[in-house]
């Protein structure tokens, strides 16, 4: 049976709003081979809507990026436009409660191709709709952003300032907290982490303190929040130079509330339940989605020590491929009785990195209501390393 705390941790949520989703037709090729979904998945209508905070507002601006920033320059390459650093020029500071002088940030320019987005966006900036109107799937990224620094889970999350809109480009521009650092793919491509920690350079304790307790923080708490990333991934991991700790960024694709089912597959979409056809997995549940997300982490984590692919995954994307489960691609190429099937974790140095093996253990269940119990037995032991704020709601407390 599913833990019950677990339950708690994926559906707790005391707002009321009613979950929207964003426009998931998202089409690029992800870190652990990801494949076009094209099971039946059903679309969620445009009902799927929800209410917004006060500070959802977008706000219209008829400049372009020049006109956001100076002295900007290009951070990396997003999937519908550029991601930039620089300074907000005073016109922008104005328009801004959040931004100050010589506030570096980041910006995040996405170009919006959808017809209905463009209409709802033009409505809302022009007509300054109340936040009791309604929003489109196309604000998932920003009410996710909000909602996270709302619940605490700030500190391990770039947050989000401010969003314009320019209604003649159709692009918009999120203004975000700059994080000085890098991105964990390139940690991960530049670094052999498993070669540095063998040789005494980095110990475990050193990347749970950096990057694993920061980013669980992260994701316990945003889960906690009501929220679902669904796009974990290396590339969606910043190591701050500042606070030498990791945080999240990228909700483009997470779900707040409630889900909706994803066209396109991504990380969180090759848990094994979800990547596979079954058409009694409940999609539009928070949970199947959180408990994805636990998945996905693992994954990102065994990759990141050990330079590969975690040997499941690679068997779940096969499987994915032919439509079929695990179990039964495992049956079918009679791969029941190997090392890899038994022992997924038998290549895994877990004298060398005990904590991380136990993060590994609970994460990769394949069964995702055994992955539930075992992360909640984790958690229940660990706590304590996590830096979750006291405004959490009393299961964690
Ligand atoms: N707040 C930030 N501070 C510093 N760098 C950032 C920030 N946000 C994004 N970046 C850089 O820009 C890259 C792309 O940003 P992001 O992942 O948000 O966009 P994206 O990849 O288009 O989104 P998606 O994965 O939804 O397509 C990141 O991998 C990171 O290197
Ligand atoms: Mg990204």
């Amino acid at each position: 049976m599913e833990s019950e705390q677990y339950k708690s941790v994926a559906v707790s949520d005391d707002e009321s709003a009613e979950g929207a989703d964003q426009d998931e037709t998202k089409n690029k090729s992800e870190q652990y081979g990801a494949v076009s979904d094209d099971e039946a998945d059903d679309d969620v209508s445009v009902e799927d809507v929800a209410k917004v905070e006060d500070d959802d507002a977008i706000t219209d601006f008829s400049e372009d990026i020049d006109s956001i920033l100076v002295r900007k320059n290009v951070l990396g390459q997003g999937a519908y436009g550029l991601v930039y650093k620089g300074l907000p020029n005073p016109e922008i500071i104005e328009k801004s409660k959040h931004l100050k002088l010589n506030q570096v940030v980041a910006v995040k320019e996405q170009f919006i191709s959808d017809e209905s987005d463009r209409k709802y966006l033009f409505q809302h900036v022009t007509q300054q709709l109340t936040p009791t109107d309604l929003v489109p799937p196309i604000a998932t990224e920003i009410r996710a952003l909000r909602k996270v620094v709302r619940h605490g889970c700030g500190d391990n999350v770039a947050k989000l300032y401010d969003v314009f809109y320019n209604v003649n480009t159709t692009k918009m521009y999120y203004i975000m907290e700059f994080i000085d650092g890098l991105d964990l793919s390139v940690v991960e491509k530049t670094l052999n982490l498993l070669r540095h920690i063998r040789l005494g350079n980095i110990t475990e304790t050193d990347i749970m303190k950096h990057m694993v307790y920061p980013l669980l923080s992260g994701l316990v708490c945003m889960h906690l929040a009501g929220i679902a990333h669904r796009d974990i991934k290396a590339d969606n991991m910043m190591l701050s130079r500042d606070t030498g700790t990791a945080k999240w960024i990228d909700f483009g694709l997470s779900c707040v509330d409630t889900c909706r089912k994803l066209k396109t597959i991504h990380n969180s979409g090759n848990a094994p339940e979800v990547a596979w056809a079954n058409k009694n997995l409940d999609k539009t549940k928070l949970n199947t989605w959180t408990t994805a997300d636990l998945w996905a982490f693992g994954c990102f984590l065994y990759r990141f020590i050990m330079g590969n692919t975690y040997p499941i995954q690679e068997l779940v994307i096969k499987a994915k491929r032919e439509k079929i489960s695990v179990e039964q691609y495992v049956e079918q190429n009679a791969l029941a009785a190997t090392e890899v099937w038994l022992n997924p974790l038998s290549a895994f140095p877990k004298n060398e990195f005990p904590l991380i093996h136990d993060i590994l253990n609970a994460t990769l269940q394949i069964d995702p209501t055994k992955r539930a119990e075992t992360w909640n037995a984790w958690l229940e032991q660990n706590m304590d390393k996590l830096d979750l704020t006291p405004t959490l709601p009393p299961v964690y407390q």
